[in-house]
C-alpha cells in the first residue's frame, strides 16, 4: 500500500509541503526556504502531527544555519523555531539533534557544515518513514482480524515524514490482510479527522465511516468498537500522554467499558525528562477556531472560549503504548526506563 501523495519532501533547496490547512478540498504544496518559513508553516499549521513537526523543524535548522553565519544568530533561529508550537514534544528533539550536528561540524568549512546538517535533516526524514513501518509491523499485532477500530485526529502519512504512526498501524493490518473496519472522529475544531484522517482512508481504500466526536460514546458503549488507537504528541517518563484534545475522554469511555485504547509513538515523542503529564505544556489556541467553522461564524461575537489543542490521557487508562522498540504495557515507567536504556521490548 503506498500513498498518493508526499506530504513533505526537500526538493531543490526547498522544504515542500503539502499544505493541511486546506485539504481535502484544494491539494496545494507550499514552499519553504527560510527558518522563519518554517516556523510559520508550523505555527499555522499548514504541517501538523508531531513527527511532521519534527522532521520540517529539522529542515528549518539547516535554512537557519544557512541565513545565519553568525553563531548567536543561529542560536535565536533555533529557539525561535522551537517556540513555533508547545506540546510536540518531536519539535525540540528534532531541533537538539541538529544542533549536535552543529557544534560537531563549527570548525569545519561553511559548506561542510551545510551538507552534514542537511544529511541530518535528511536522515531524520527517512528514520521517521522506516519507524512508522516498524511500528507497524509490531502494532499490527494487537489488531484482531474483522477488527472494528476507533481513531482520533489525524496520525498518517500526513502527520509524519510518511506512513503514519497509529494510522501506519492500521494499514499495516490491512496489509497483512485483515478485514477492518475504522471510525473515525471528525476532531473539533479543526477537523483533523474529517479532513485529513477521511482523506488518508479514502486514498488507502479502507472501509471507513466519519463521526462526530460525540458519537463515540455511544459505538463504545453498545461494544461497536474493537479497539481504539490513536497518536500521541508527548509520552511522559510514567505513560501519561498528551494527544489531540478529546483523547483523554475517549480514554475514560474505553475504561468503562473494558475496550484496549492503544497510543502509537515513535521513541522521539518520548519526553524522559519529566515525570508526569502535569508537566506537559499543553498549546491553546484562538477562539476563532471555535467561534468559526471554515470562515462562517457559529457563535455570537464576543463569546469567551477556551481552545485547548491537546489534552493528557493518564496512563492508568492506557492498555499499551505502541512504538518501533516494541509494545509497552503497565508498569510503563519501568518499561519507558528500560527503552531509555536502550532496550527493545
Ligand atoms: O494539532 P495537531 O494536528 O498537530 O495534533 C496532532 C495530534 O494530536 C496527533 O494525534 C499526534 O501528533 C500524533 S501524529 C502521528
Amino acid at each position: 500500500m503506498v500513498e498518493s501523495f508526499v506530504a513533505l519532501e526537500f526538493r531543490n533547496e526547498k522544504l515542500v509541503l503539502l499544505d493541511q490547512r486546506i485539504l481535502p478540498t484544494e491539494v496545494v504544496y507550499v514552499d519553504c526556504s527560510t527558518y522563519e518559513d518554517v516556523e510559520f508553516a508550523i505555527r499555522d499549521m499548514i504541517v501538523r502531527g508531531a513527527p511532521a513537526i519534527g522532521a520540517s523543524a529539522a529542515y528549518g535548522v539547516y535554512f537557519a544555519a544557512k541565513q545565519c553565519p553568525e553563531h548567536n544568530d543561529f542560536q535565536k533561529a533555533c529557539t525561535f523555531l522551537a517556540h513555533s508550537r508547545p506540546t510536540a514534544v518531536n519539535l525540540s528533539w528534532a531541533i537538539e539533534r541538529m544542533k549536535t550536528v552543529h557544534t560537531l561540524n563549527s570548525k569545519q568549512p561553511r559548506d561542510v557544515l551545510l551538507q552534514a546538517l542537511l544529511a541530518e535533516a535528511h536522515a531524520i526524514r527517512e528514520e521517521d518513514i522506516q519507524t512508522n513501518r516498524t511500528i507497524g509491523r509490531i502494532g499490527s499485532i494487537v489488531v484482531p482480524h474483522k477488527a472494528t477500530i476507533l481513531t482520533h485526529c489525524n496520525t498518517g502519512a500526513l502527520a509524519t515524514a510518511g506512513w503514519g504512526t497509529a494510522l501506519g498501524v492500521i494499514k499495516q493490518a490491512v496489509e497483512d490482510g485483515k478485514d477492518i473496519f475504522v471510525y473515525a472522529d471528525e476532531t473539533r475544531p479543526r477537523f483533523q479527522g474529517a479532513r485529513l484522517t477521511a482523506w488518508e482512508l479514502m486514498d488507502a481504500r479502507i472501509p471507513s465511516k466519519l463521526i462526530p466526536d460525540s458519537a463515540a460514546a455511544t459505538l463504545i458503549r453498545d461494544g461497536k468498537i474493537d479497539l481504539v488507537i490513536l497518536g500521541g504528541d508527548r509520552v511522559a517518563a510514567n505513560g501519561d500522554v498528551a494527544n489531540k484534545l478529546g483523547t483523554f475522554a475517549l480514554s475514560v469511555i474505553c475504561k468503562a467499558y473494558g475496550v484496549p485504547f492503544y497510543s502509537v509513538v515513535p521513541v522521539s515523542t518520548i519526553d524522559f525528562s519529566i515525570n508526569d503529564g502535569s508537566a506537559i505544556p499543553i498549546e491553546e489556541r484562538e477562539a476563532e477556531e471555535v467561534t468559526h467553522v471554515q470562515g462562517v461564524q457559529v457563535a455570537p461575537s464576543g463569546m469567551q472560549v477556551y481552545n485547548p489543542a491537546f489534552d493528557v490521557t493518564p496512563h492508568q487508562n492506557i492498555t499499551g503504548i505502541i512504538t518501533e522498540k516494541g509494545i509497552m504495557y503497565p508498569p510503563f515507567k519501568e518499561n519507558i526506563e528500560r527503552i531509555r536504556n536502550g532496550e527493545t521490548l
